[in-house]
């Protein structure tokens, strides 16, 4: 597996009346070029499992395994393990800091102190990735950049690093649905094409499923299921309780089938429930 945790357990602020216990005793794994995604309802450790898997934050518990080596916190070793793990956070384009969008993809490789042809190089791919990769946009402010434009240039800023896994926290909060589409199509693009390891928490369950090979449910700091979807989602009653809710086209059509009608109950996206109600009102139509 290429990441794992072992017994992972984190609590914020030990030893003090405010001690957290924000993720206990966690055993996971994400296998290698998986579209792995987390969910759990707030305040169940998401966004601290994933700090765990980049070194932002440090087990209080248990470990943490990079492609079977367990992660070191030194600073060597925290600067070679974010090269190979990128993490996007919620709202990045808060923490723009450079006058250009070239130098703001730039940051990460320069500091790496890659040659200016190679820093360029990386910028241009980083950029094309993100379809970004406009001369005049290259010269602008970040900060002129729009909502979804801004979301893609802090996702290329961390792609720049060329990590093995991206890491995303609710990549489209804040975005229109056009911007959430263009979003999920480039996380598709990352994992198929470039072959990179995606991990996100995300709510938008309709548009992420059809993606998605893996699913991870957090409840309460605990793992409570791990499985590829088709198994998570028949599990409805657990996933209520914890406050998690079905794709909304699946509840639609779990309904029509509880009332008679032929679909399936393992259907999470429009497109998918468009094509087998057309098949079935073909045959209707046609006996
Ligand atoms: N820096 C912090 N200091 C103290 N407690 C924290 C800190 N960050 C998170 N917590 C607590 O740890 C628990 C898990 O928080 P976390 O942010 O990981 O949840 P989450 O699943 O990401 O929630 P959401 O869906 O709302 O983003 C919560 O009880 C939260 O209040
Ligand atoms: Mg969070």
């Amino acid at each position: 597996m290429f990441i794992c945790t072992e017994k992972l357990s984190h609590t914020y602020m030990p030893g003090t009346p405010f001690a957290v216990e924000a993720l206990r005793g966690v055993d996971l794994s994400i296998a290698r070029g998986s579209f792995t995604v987390l969910l759990g309802p707030s305040g169940s450790g998401k966004s601290t499992l994933l700090q765990h898997f980049n070194g932002l934050l440090r087990p209080t518990a248990g470990r943490v395994l990079l492609d079977g080596q367990p992660l070191g916190y030194g600073r060597r070793e925290l600067q070679q393990l974010r090269r190979r793990v990128g993490l996007v956070f919620q709202e990045p384009e808060a923490q723009f800091f450079s006058e250009t969008l070239f130098d703001e993809v730039a940051f990460a490789p320069r500091n790496f102190g890659l040659e200016p042809a190679l820093v360029e190089e990386r910028v241009e791919q980083a950029l094309q990735q993100v379809g970004l990769d406009d001369p005049v946009l290259k010269e602008r402010s970040p900060f002129q950049l729009s909502a979804g434009q801004q979301r893609l240039a802090a996702i290329a800023s961390v792609l720049a690093m060329q990590p093995q896994v991206m890491i995303f926290d609710e990549p489209t909060s804040g975005l229109d649905q056009a911007g959430q589409q263009k979003l999920f199509a480039l996380l598709q693009r990352l994992n198929r094409v470039s072959g990179l390891t995606v991990v996100v928490v995300t709510h938008r369950l309709e548009r992420v499923v059809p993606l998605a090979d893996y699913f991870l449910v957090l409840d309460r700091g605990r793992l409570l299921m791990e499985g590829p979807p088709e198994e998570i989602f028949l599990r409805v009653e657990e996933l209520r309780r914890c406050g998690l809710a079905l794709p909304p086209v699946t509840e639609l059509m779990n309904d029509l089938v509880a009332a008679g009608l032929p679909f399936s109950t393992t259907l999470y996206s429009l497109e998918e429930a468009r094509r087998e109600i057309n098949a079935w009102r073909k045959k209707v139509a046609y006996p």
